[in-house]
């Protein structure tokens, strides 16, 4: 039977992901940032091609697709969705799976993302304030510091997850948060700032794969932004994830899990309405609080490394989903899911989410993770040959992830497989996943549950 064609864009550990699955069953061509060594063996494995270059350019990649003949393009990534990589390719006649820059502006615009919210589904909706100019700054702090209420700052378009500063772990008082907000309109002149209510309790991600009018929900996923371990210092993209075995999280309960199925319903028929057309992964970022599911922000794609999770326990074949997805046919498919926990873990330069000053180089032994059943997915690295690699860019340079009964048991064969199997000048955080850190946003969401469930005596 032919093998359809299919063309990925981008070049992070993500779209690795992508790759491992789709060779399944389909030949896989790439448009990639970079050389990332797991892309280029499942292109060259499937017989597909690879193209190195801008993944912004969205009619070179338009182009690329057009000359090689592919039967479906999937766009999941932040910069080549924000550039309308979709746009140019459904001009140019390929079937394609993944948000329209219009549509997309759900993620590349937060502040019409809480706009959206407040008009779809106000009961879910945190207080927040949309400030145009500096000179409103103090105003607008001040209705947060009447309320006793902490404040988010965060700028208006995409900064690869680095650009939204948290009171008080970013920032320490209003007044820091005046002085961000005033170099975020100095950066970008263009845009606007949004301040947010800060929320107390948990933060959790579901990536919901829809075409537009059916919505499949896989298992919840927890993230962890920040880069050192018990949370501490700067917010990153994602230093790593897990989903537990079965859709909730040891945190959520199963009305938690239906408040955010509508939120993503009722978001998605406002979208239809206004004739944004959703296609692909609209992934909700949510806060468990005493006072129930509140939004945070949307992404119209799976995050990374939240979507590596997804993808490990995604038990049906991903080229039928995406298949299924651009025909409009979602509510035919079943899409089913392994019941494991999965946990996914980041390896890092030591200044990142800095800039590093020069490449690292690095060896892994990819065949002996493989073989105690632990998945490698390149990053921002190039292979050198043989065991050897070298770190390229500021990006994450590689993930592991293995699944498991329970969440510590994937943590801990992922952190063997990086203490056995990976030697060079590389960090991560061990903490991921551990019942230390389990027992810690249990304990974090206590008070939400006790206020959800009052004692009847
Ligand atoms: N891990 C966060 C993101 O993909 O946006």
């Amino acid at each position: 039977m032919k093998k359809e064609r299919f063309l990925l864009v981008g070049g992070g550990g993500r779209e690795s992901a992508f790759a491992l699955r789709l060779t399944d069953d389909a030949s896989v061509s790439a448009f990639v940032t970079h050389r990332n060594p797991t892309i280029a063996e499942c292109v060259e494995r499937t017989e597909g091609v690879l193209q190195v270059g801008d993944v912004r350019d969205a009619e070179a990649v338009a182009r690329f697709a057009r000359a090689h003949a592919v039967d479906y393009a999937f766009v999941s990534a932040d910069d080549p969705l924000a550039h309308g990589v979709v746009d140019a390719l459904i001009g140019a006649g390929i079937r394609t799976i993944g948000a329209t820059r219009d549509a997309a502006r759900i993620e590349w615009d937060k502040i019409y993302a809480m706009r959206l919210m407040q008009e779809a589904a106000p009961e879910f909706t945190p207080g927040h304030a949309v400030v145009q100019a500096p000179a409103e700054l103090a105003e607008a702090l001040g209705r947060f510091r009447e309320l006793g209420q902490e404040v988010v700052v965060k700028p208006q378009g995409l900064t690869g997850g680095k650009g939204v500063k948290v009171m008080p772990e970013h920032l320490a008082d209003y007044a820091a948060c005046e002085e961000y907000a005033r170099q975020l309109f100095a950066q970008r002149p263009d845009e606007q700032v949004l301040l947010v209510e800060k929320l107390n309790g948990v933060e959790f991600t579901i990536m919901g794969l829809t075409d537009g009018r059916s919505l499949v929900l896989p298992p919840a996923c927890y993230d962890y932004p920040f880069r050192y371990e018990n949370d501490t210092g700067p917010g990153t993209g994602g230093m790593g994830c897990f989903t537990a075995a079965g859709k909730k999280l040891p945190f959520l309960s199963d009305s938690d899990i239906r408040d955010c199925e509508t939120i993503m319903r009722l978001v998605l028929a406002r979208m239809a309405s206004e004739g944004r057309r959703f296609n692909g992964v609209l992934n909700g970022g949510f806060f468990k609080t005493p006072k129930g599911i509140r939004f945070m922000e949307f992404n119209s794609r799976f995050g990374d490394p939240e979507g590596l999770n997804i993808l490990t326990i995604l038990k049906s074949p991903f080229s039928g989903l995406l298949e299924s997805l651009w025909a409009g046919r979602l509510s035919e498919r079943k899409a089913e899911f392994i019941e494991k926990a999965s946990v996914i873990k980041y390896l890092v330069a030591g200044e990142y989410p800095a800039a590093s000053p020069e490449t690292r180089d690095f060896r892994i032994d990819v065949a002996a993770i493989r073989a105690s059943s632990v998945n490698v997915f390149f990053g921002a690295c190039e292979h050198l040959g043989g065991d050897r690699y070298r770190t390229l860019g500021s990006s994450r340079v590689l993930a592991l992830g293995a699944t498991a009964a329970d969440i510590p048991t994937a943590s801990d064969r992922v952190n063997a497989a990086i203490d056995r199997h990976v030697k060079g000048d590389l960090e991560y955080r061990r903490d991921i996943g551990s019942q230390a850190d389990i027992d810690r946003l249990q304990e974090r969401i206590a008070p939400a549950q006790q206020a959800a469930e009052p004692d009847p005596s």
